[in-house]
């Protein structure tokens, strides 16, 4: 019988990225808050579920030699492609297999500490649902953690809708049969006269943003099934699953909730599943990236003040000086928190917002007499809960000057030959336009900065080579 998803991915090769909401380091330390004593990420074994060709699984295979990794994937040009460059990239501590998820039967006894599945639930049929469930139960060390990425309601109806209307308009040819063609034509009927036009004309452009070829895949792929996050905690727990919280700590009470929502909400406080499925509501919430652990795993590892100073943090946001303390701005200029108490004044004044650094060490630079040591941790957690700092379980130490012959390393190097994203420390992507992209290609470390600019000249007047290189080395993107 015809599989219409195998027959997509068979037939057509899927752009995917690294997702740095599925970096192990900063799931781990939402799942040690959770009560979750889940291994180091520089110890463990992986697997990634829907892994494509590897864009996600290969840099965390780089960054964690000593850790064990398999990818799978029913896709057998993009495992193809994730074996070649594992081999390119001289890696030895990843496999990719290719079997569909449904029928994958790893080593006799093998359970891995992360699983990852991003992408996939909500874009399979409902067997394969329950086989991905499965085996997330089946396989998930004691300690360990899933984390399942899927499409939530309310806040997907809309598309769905959107999904189901342009293939209507789409048959009947009246105003082209292009999606794309179609959705800028909802958009401009739709104007912004009222409230609802506008939601409508953001969400159609936001598709639009996404372009045909992801489209495809994912508005207009064969299954797109959304789901209520109870249906979800409750499929998982029929699953012997359990829900543990979302994989970046500020997901669990998401800045777009009213101000004033916190403390209407504590009436909910005994009840996060409900007060999660509220949150949906209240924010129209569309995506959801959830850690779950076995049903029998143990949850009683609380995070001590101690352990909170061995998690690494750096802020991304600029502090500024008022007159009575400070302020916190985020990259549009909109603040989003005042101090005044001296402790947290001290404390964002020595966070770095490229270098992770563990909370201990920033400490050691802060003012004796503030005595951080005993209040800090709940102020370090409570900021990562406001998405005002960010926490990972190790420190991302590197130096972000250019150095005189850039060298991106083997995996950065094949990506940006292919014309895929290189992948910085933080394990976002990193798209280069063509031009760009063949400079990056020559950054094997045997061009001094002066070729490259050489290099940059003989493809027009306006490349700023060394504010470019700038950009990368503060990413972390050269190899030490
Ligand atoms: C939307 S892509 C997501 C890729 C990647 N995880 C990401 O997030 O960028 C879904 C992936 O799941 C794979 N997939 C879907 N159903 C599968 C199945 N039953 N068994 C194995 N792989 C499957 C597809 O081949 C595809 O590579």
């Amino acid at each position: 019988m015809s599989d219409p998803v195998l027959d997509l991915y068979q037939s057509r090769v899927y752009q995917a990225m690294s997702h740095p909401s599925t970096d192990p380091a900063v799931t781990a330390v939402a799942a040690r808050l959770a009560g979750l004593d889940v291994p180091a990420p520089s110890a463990a074994r992986f697997l990634e579920i829907g892994c494509a060709a590897g864009h996600n699984l290969l840099p965390l295979a780089v960054r964690w030699p000593e850790s064990h990794f398999v990818g799978i994937d029913f896709s057998t040009s993009a495992i193809a492609e994730a074996r070649e460059t594992a081999r390119l990239a001289g890696l030895s501590n990843v496999s990719f297999v290719e079997t569909d998820l449904r029928t994958y039967e790893p080593g006799d006894g093998e359970l891995f500490d992360f699983i990852i599945a991003h992408g996939v639930y909500s874009w399979v049929p409902a067997d394969v649902r329950q086989s991905l469930l499965d085996l997330c139960a089946a396989r998930l060390s004691p300690r360990g953690v899933a984390l399942i990425s899927y499409n939530t309601l309310p806040g997907w109806s809309l598309r769905k809708t959107l999904g189901g209307l342009t293939s209507q308009l789409s048959a009947t040819q009246s105003v082209g049969g292009d999606p794309e063609e179609i959705l800028a034509f909802l958009a401009t009927a739709a104007g912004n006269h009222t409230p609802y036009a506008r939601h409508l004309t953001t969400v159609l452009h936001e598709m639009l943003g996404k372009g045909g070829a992801l489209l495809s895949f994912d508005d207009f792929g064969p299954v797109n099934e959304p789901c209520t996050f109870s249906d979800f905690t409750d499929h998982a727990g029929r699953s012997g699953l359990r829900y543990l919280g979302e994989s970046q700590l500020v997901e669990d009470f998401p800045p777009s909730l009213a101000p004033e929502a916190a403390e209407i909400l504590k009436p909910l406080a005994g009840n996060p599943l409900v007060m999660q499925q509220t949150i949906d509501v209240l924010t129209n919430r569309t995506f959801r990236r959830s850690l779950l652990c076995r049903a029998d795993a143990s949850l009683s590892g609380q995070v001590t003040a101690a352990g909170v100073l061995d998690f690494s943090v750096r802020s991304p946001h600029a502090l500024e000086r008022t007159a009575g303390g400070a302020r916190l701005l985020n990259q549009a200029g909109k603040e989003l928190a005042r101090f005044e108490d001296p402790l947290a004044v001290a404390f964002f004044s020595a966070l770095s917002a490229t270098q992770s650094v563990p909370v201990g060490e920033v400490i050691g630079q802060m003012p004796d007499l503030l005595d951080p040591g005993r209040r800090l941790p709940r102020m370090v957690v409570d900021a990562a809960r406001r998405g005002l700092v960010l926490l990972r379980d190790e420190p991302v130490r590197f130096d972000p000057s250019i150095p005189a012959f850039p060298n991106l390393g083997p995996l950065r190097l094949i990506s940006a030959r292919k014309g895929q994203p290189i992948v910085d420390l933080y394990h976002a992507p990193c798209q280069l336009d063509d031009r760009w992209q063949r400079i990056a290609a020559a950054m094997d470390g045997s061009r001094s900065v002066a070729d490259l600019v050489v290099l940059a000249k003989t493809m027009g007047p306006n490349l700023d080579v060394q504010t470019w290189l700038g950009q990368l080395a503060a990413r972390g993107m050269f190899a030490g």
